[in-house]
C-alpha cells in the first residue's frame, strides 16, 4: 500500500516518519521546499533518538529514511497512491481545496484521509465525489511516541473504509479510536476548553505561566502543563480549533481568550516560532508572557 502525506510540519513529518518506518512507502508533499527540508532533517535527528534508545537498528533507520521521497507539486506526489493523509494548515479553505484536488487527481480507489484536529469531515468530504472513501485520521503530537489515532467517521464515511484505516493504524502499532463527526471530535473537545481555561487564567492574573503549568503538572498528574502543551501543539493551532469549536456549537464558553488571539497576531505560536508562553531558543527556558502581562490594577 503506498501512502501520501500533505503537509510536512509539525505534524506531517511525524505521519511520513511513522508510516515510513513500519514498511510503507510515502510520498511527503509539501508546497514550501525549505519544510520538506526541514521535515527529513527532523525526522532523520528522531530517528537517531531511536536508535541511540535500542528501539530501531541503524539499517531500520536508513530502511525507514529511503521509504520516503519529497514532492512540491501535489499532483505527481498523490497518483499512485492508495491512501493519502492530509496534514496541512489548519484552514478550512485551504482543506476544501485540496480536497478538491485530491479528488481529481487520486486514483478513484484510493481513500482521502484529513489530520485535521477540528474541521467537519463531512464538510471535507461534500467537496469531492468520493464521501464513503474520506475519513478523519487524526495523529496526536509526537506521532511516532504517541499510541492513539482518532478515527472519525463523516455523515458519508462507509463501514469498509473506517475498518481499513482502523486496521491499518494497528499496523502502525497505534491504538486506533472510533468516534463521530461533531465539532473538536471527542480529543480536542474535552483538551481545548481546558488549554484555553488555562489561559484565561493567566489573563486575569490568578497566576503565571509557570505556576499554572505546575498546579495541573503535580496536581493533576499530566505529564505536561496545559500552557506548554499549547506551545506545542502551536498557538495557531490551538485558536483556529478554539474558532471550529465556538463557531460549530455556538455556545460562548468556547470563545478563545484574546490573549491567545493577540499571541497568534503577533507571530508568537510556541515550539515552532520559537516562543509562546515559554522562550525555546535554548531549550525551555523560563516563561515569557509573565512579564509582559499587566496585572489589572484592581
Ligand atoms: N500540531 C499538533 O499538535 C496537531 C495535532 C493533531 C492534529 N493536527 C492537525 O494537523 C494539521 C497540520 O498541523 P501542523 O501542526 O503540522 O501544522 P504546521 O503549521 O506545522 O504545518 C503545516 C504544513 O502544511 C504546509 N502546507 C500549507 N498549505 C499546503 C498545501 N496546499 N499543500 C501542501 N502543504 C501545505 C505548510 O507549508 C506547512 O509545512 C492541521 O490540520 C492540525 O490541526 C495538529
Amino acid at each position: 500500500m503506498k501512502i501520501a502525506v500533505i503537509g510536512s510540519g509539525t505534524m506531517g513529518n511525524g505521519i511520513a516518519h511513522t508510516f515510513a518506518q513500519f514498511g510503507f512507502p510515502v510520498n511527503l508533499i509539501d508546497i514550501n521546499e525549505q519544510a520538506l527540508n526541514n521535515a527529513l532533517n527532523t525526522i532523520s535527528k528522531n530517528l537517531d533518538r531511536q536508535v541511540a534508545k535500542g528501539s530501531l537498528s541503524e539499517a531500520e533507520k536508513s530502511t525507514t529514511l529511503s521509504n520516503i521521497t519529497s514532492f512540491t507539486d501535489l499532483k505527481t506526489g498523490v497518483e499512485n497512491v492508495d491512501l493519502i493523509v492530509e496534514a496541512a494548515t489548519e484552514n478550512l479553505e485551504l482543506k476544501l481545496k485540496i480536497f478538491k484536488d485530491l479528488d481529481q487527481f487520486a486514483k478513484p480507489e484510493a481513500i482521502l484521509a484529513s489530520n485535521t484536529s477540528s474541521i467537519s469531515i463531512t464538510q471535507i468530504a461534500s467537496v469531492t465525489q468520493r464521501g464513503a472513501q474520506v475519513i478523519g485520521m487524526h495523529f496526536m503530537n509526537p506521532v511516532p511516541v504517541m499510541k492513539l489515532v482518532e478515527v472519525i467517521r463523516g455523515y458519508a464515511t462507509s463501514d469498509e473504509t473506517t475498518s481499513l484505516v482502523m486496521d491499518l493504524s494497528k499496523k502502525l502499532n497505534k491504538i486506533p479510536v472510533e468516534v463521530n463527526d461533531y465539532p473538536g471530535f471527542v480529543a480536542n473537545r474535552i483538551l481545548m476548553p481546558m488549554i484555553n481555561e488555562a489561559i484565561y487564567t493567566l489573563y486575569e492574573g490568578v497566576a503565571g505561566v509557570h505556576e499554572i503549568d505546575q498546579v495541573m503538572k503535580l496536581g493533576m498528574a499530566h505529564p505536561m502543563g496545559p500552557l506548554q502543551l499549547a506551545d506545542f501543539i502551536g498557538l495557531d493551532v490551538c485558536l483556529a480549533i478554539l474558532k471550529v469549536l465556538h463557531e460549530g456549537f455556538g455556545n460562548p464558553k468556547y470563545a478563545p481568550c484574546p490573549l491567545l488571539v493577540n499571541m497568534v497576531m503577533s507571530g508568537n505560536k510556541g515550539v515552532k516560532s520559537g516562543e509562546g508562553f515559554y522562550n525555546y531558543s535554548n531549550g525551555i527556558k523560563e516563561a515569557t508572557v509573565s512579564p509582559k502581562f499587566k496585572k489589572p490594577s484592581n
